[in-house]
């Protein structure tokens, strides 16, 4: 058994992720953003002990790294579930019914746009354009387009995504 202290320096991997991407960049110009990105992709979301860790490496007052957190629309604060929904509520896709799309998809799910469910399975968003107003009306889940879809018809789709 060893009995050295190095192996349990981070108890968190995701932490060591982090660490090691901080110190690579720390001396760079504008390495907030990259660092934020990279907490992201590392978290999933941005925690604040985590926004507070990078303030502290980057010697980045907390306060600046909050507010570009916030200002962003690319940065979350609060978690997001495994599968993300973007329900197209554009001029095409709004003449085509999105709204009851979205309707439909918020009483499945008992969560209103822009809000996660409680498992983490799903966050609901809506989107002025998705790209696919010959589709309309549209959703994305993850990368996957469905058009044309009924409000039932788009319901049964989530049943796919775990
Ligand atoms: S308006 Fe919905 S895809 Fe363009």
């Amino acid at each position: 058994m060893s009995n050295c202290c190095c192996k349990n320096k981070f108890e968190d991997p995701k932490l060591e992720i982090l660490q090691k991407y901080l110190a690579e960049i720390k001396n760079t110009r504008g390495a907030l953003i990259p660092a934020l990105q990279k907490a992201q992709e590392v978290y999933g979301y941005l925690p604040s002990k985590v926004m507070q860790n990078i303030s502290r490496e980057l010697k980045i007052p907390f306060s600046r790294v909050y507010g570009v957190a916030t200002f962003y629309a690319q940065f979350h604060l609060k978690p997001r579930g495994r599968n993300i929904i973007r329900v197209c509520t554009g001029t095409a896709c709004h003449v085509k019914g999105a709204d009851n799309i979205l309707q439909g998809i918020q009483e499945t799910l008992g969560i209103k746009s822009g809000e996660t469910t409680s498992d983490l399975r799903f966050t609901l968003e809506t989107v002025a354009c998705l790209g696919a107003c010959g589709l309309a009306p549209a959703i994305m889940i993850n990368e996957d387009t469905y058009g044309r879809l009924t409000p039932a018809e788009a319901v049964k789709v989530l049943e796919q995504y775990k």
